[in-house]
């Protein structure tokens, strides 16, 4: 049996950082997947090859200890480690001794901000899990990949697992898990990607750091990153777009407050702005990688072009209602 499931970017509106300390978060998913397709072997080695990644080789042996570079060479073993640690999972869940092939086709920018790793752990565990006969609920799809993500980075808040499993446009907040909300109105977004890719972990790691040295001084950073989600949920509903703007730009002055933000990641935001976006603001993790823009309907052009000039590469930020599927099996 050969079976492909896919999962879905995402752009986090509001709360990215702030939710790792149990603030609300409000996330989009993107119509930008990541394809998995998987079948089994005939001998019990793992063969993994993900090209965004740069990365492809064999596992083998006592609890699959043994790994043989195909395509990647020293870091291939540490780039598909995630990848790796969603298969092992499902495979002690399904308690078989098998062996797979397992292919990775993202069409997401890799460390850009918007959830690539969390998408293949999400559509691995997904493919994987229906080819070993698994019947994963949702739910048991993003503890998977959860644990994953917590591999690649110490203390992620399962925000992008859980958008990617869900898709829509959620609320999210640690430890209470996700709830959906349904958008009246159309959010114009355009994604400005620096280029510049960065690590999660690195970026969560240096806000933590200034927490706990200053924390009379970022614990009410974060508790304001909170409150901003509160009134930004009442914005969207009552579909007042300029509110949401500034919203985004206070939210993205927050962020840079607590070291997340960059020139490059400035000069894309303050284009968008000066284009006449409605706001501004980096999105995920920071560093590099991505911000997002709102802008008027008219003027989603001028701001991508805006943002083009500054010096960033421009997506379209379609909303994706669907989050994990399975694509195909045969
Ligand atoms: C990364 O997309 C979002 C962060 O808030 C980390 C996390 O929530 O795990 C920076």
């Amino acid at each position: 049996m050969r079976v492909t499931a896919s999962a879905p970017a995402k752009v986090i509106l509001f709360g990215e950082h702030f939710v790792v300390y149990g603030e609300p978060a409000l996330v989009m998913a993107v119509e930008r997947r990541v394809y998995v397709s998987t079948e089994p072997r005939t001998d019990c080695k793992i063969y993994i090859r993900a090209d965004g990644i740069g990365a492809s080789g064999y596992y083998s042996g006592e609890a699959l200890r043994t790994f043989e570079a195909e395509m990647g060479g020293r870091e291939a073993q540490d780039r598909l480690q995630p990848i790796k640690v969603v298969i092992e999972h499902a495979l002690r869940l399904s308690k078989k001794k098998v062996g797979l092939n397992v292919i990775v086709k993202s069409a997401i920018p890799v460390a850009a901000g918007l959830g690539s790793s969390a998408a293949v752990a999400v559509a691995t565990a997904a493919a994987v899990g229906r080819v070993l006969g698994l019947e994963l609920s949702r739910e048991e799809v993003y503890q998977i990949a959860y644990e994953a993500e917590k591999v690649i980075h110490g203390t992620p808040s399962g925000i992008d697992p859980a958008i990617s499993t869900y898709g829509g446009t959620l609320i999210y907040r640690r430890g209470e898990g996700v709830k959906p909300l349904t958008l009246e109105v159309e959010v114009p977004l355009v994604i400005g990607n620096t280029g510049l890719s960065r690590s999660t972990g690195d970026l969560v790691a240096r806000v933590r750091r200034l927490k706990d040295r200053y924390p009379s001084i970022v614990e009410p950073i974060l508790s304001v990153g909170g409150k901003i989600v509160a009134e930004a949920i009442m914005a969207l509903k009552a579909g007042d777009l300029e509110a949401l703007g500034n919203l985004m730009d206070i939210n993205h002055g927050l962020l840079s407050a607590v070291g997340v933000s960059s020139g490059p990641l400035e000069r894309l935001v303050y284009a968008a702005r000066r284009a006449g976006a409605l706001g501004a603001k980096l999105t995920g993790a920071g560093g590099g990688g991505c911000m997002v823009a709102l802008t008027a309907t008219g003027d989603l052009d001028k701001v991508a072009r805006a943002i083009e000039e500054a010096g960033g590469e421009t997506l379209t930020a379609t909303r994706a209602k669907e989050g994990v599927r399975i694509e195909e099996q045969r």
